[in-house]
């Protein structure tokens, strides 16, 4: 090993939001996306959904240099913690999000003055920062959606002589936006209502929403018109030439000289095994890499050391949403886990009749709907537009089964 090979470090990047050191195939998704950033007048809007690991965040984070390359400003976060977000949270989100990338726009005096604001000069010093536009909120009469409306058609007429082509408000796991009728608050019919009305009016600011799969329904159910407002692009697991490509080309990009090298046979198992998914892709990898690392060095031949990788994948990434489950939610993902189609899609009808062969106290129908839906809210099941339910974790079933067998 010369000294280049030996400062090599391990390039895989197991992890949630972590770019990979080569992020294989979504050519075709990221075309949807300059499409949809082609637009002048938006038309539709993004949902950018798929399973756990999926690889949705770092998608998004290589479409915001895309963005800006194409004169577009962007606007956005993550939405991990807004369960319970009102409607004036969001309000104030959104105008938080946007005071960054308008905070350098200074309001001539003209418009200031057309809005009434009172204290003019003092304004006029300032720019078009959050305390602004947070005031601008505050002083226009009506709803949450009056003022936001009001806020983002100000601030568009601001930006339109900076050659802009417009602002994407890109936010990820927004399946965490809920409407709650019981305390009257409607954050996401807020959200989707506000977006369709600016953009009638021809103002161009897109919704960019990334989630696991239970984002596009719980739009549609919060406005139906949802469906018509957003091209949805479902990222799949990489095929088998992607997942060769995200094993190998981090270490046969010459210039990096890696120290370890991943035999024909290594690769078809990691694929196998990964079953095309990045995260399981880069965590297998990454250990594989440590376990070859010391053998290759010694001259000795190395294969992936595949069941103590799978029972670390275990502890790692499985484990802790198993843990979440009570013990009769885990009674129904065990019978879900023996479904043959339990990898695909499944009906609470297949969940009963299996139930009632396999248990001694099978699952009613009721009852499954109403497990499924609580373990859809815990994000391990989701139920898509047809009404089938799926595993929102890749490889759930198979790790049930491989519990069972402890
Ligand atoms: N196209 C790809 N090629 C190679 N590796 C990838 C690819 N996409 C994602 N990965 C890797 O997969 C892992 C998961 O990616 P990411 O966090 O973006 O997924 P996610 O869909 O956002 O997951 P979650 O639903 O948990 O938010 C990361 O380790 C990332 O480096
Ligand atoms: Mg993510």
């Amino acid at each position: 090993m010369n000294s280049e090979k030996a400062v090599f470090l391990n390039p895989y990047r197991p992890g949630a939001g972590h770019m990979p050191p080569y992020l294989a195939g979504r050519h075709h998704e990221t075309n949807e996306y300059l499409k949809l950033v082609a637009q002048t007048t938006i038309l539709e809007n993004m949902v950018l959904t798929g399973l756990r690991g999926v690889g949705k965040t770092v998608l998004l984070d290589t479409f915001k240099p895309l963005a800006m390359n194409n004169s577009w400003l962007w606007v956005g976060t993550d939405l991990s913690e807004s369960a319970s977000v009102s409607e004036e949270n969001l309000a104030i989100r959104l105008l938080t999000d946007l005071s960054v990338v308008t905070s350098n726009v200074l309001v001539s005096h003209e418009r200031i003055s057309k809005i009434g604001f009172i204290n003019t000069e003092e304004v006029i010093k300032k720019k078009l920062g959050f305390d602004f536009l947070l005031h601008l909120y505050k002083s226009t009469p009506g709803l949450v959606m009056d003022k936001l409306k009001y806020v983002l058609e100000f601030v568009w007429r601001c930006l339109q002589s900076q050659n802009i082509k417009g602002l994407i408000f890109a936010y990820d796991e927004a399946q965490n936006l809920s409407d709650q009728a019981a305390k009257e608050q409607y954050p996401l019919g807020i959200l989707l209502d506000t977006f369709q009305s600016i953009q009638k009016k021809d103002i161009p600011f897109m919704l960019l929403l990334t989630g696991l799969p239970t984002l596009f329904p719980k739009l549609v159910e919060s406005r139906t018109f949802a469906e018509r407002m957003f091209r949805v692009i479902f990222l799949e697991r990489l095929n088998k030439e992607y997942s060769r490509e995200a094993i190998l080309k981090p270490v046969t990009d010459r210039q990096t000289m890696s120290p370890v090298m991943f035999t024909k046979d290594s690769v078809d198992l990691i694929v196998k095994h990964s079953g095309g998914y990045p995260y399981f892709i880069q965590f297998i990898c990454k250990e594989a890499y440590d376990a070859f690392l010391p053998k290759l060095v010694a001259g000795e031949n190395a294969s992936v050391p595949l069941t103590e990788i799978t029972r670390k994948l275990d502890t790692d990434f499985f484990a802790g949403r198993w843990a979440r489950a009570t013990d009769r939610q885990r009674e129904l993902l065990v019978i879900i886990a023996q479904l043959e189609n339990s990898g695909e899609e499944f009906s609470v009808q297949d969940i009963v009749e299996l139930s009632k062969k396999n248990m001694e106290k099978p699952f009613s129908p009721s009852h499954v709907n109403q497990m499924l839906s609580s373990l859809s809210t815990v994000g391990l099941i989701y139920k898509n537009r047809f009404g089938k339910y799926s595993f929102a974790v890749p490889l759930l079933g198979q790790f049930i089964i491989r519990q069972q067998k402890i």
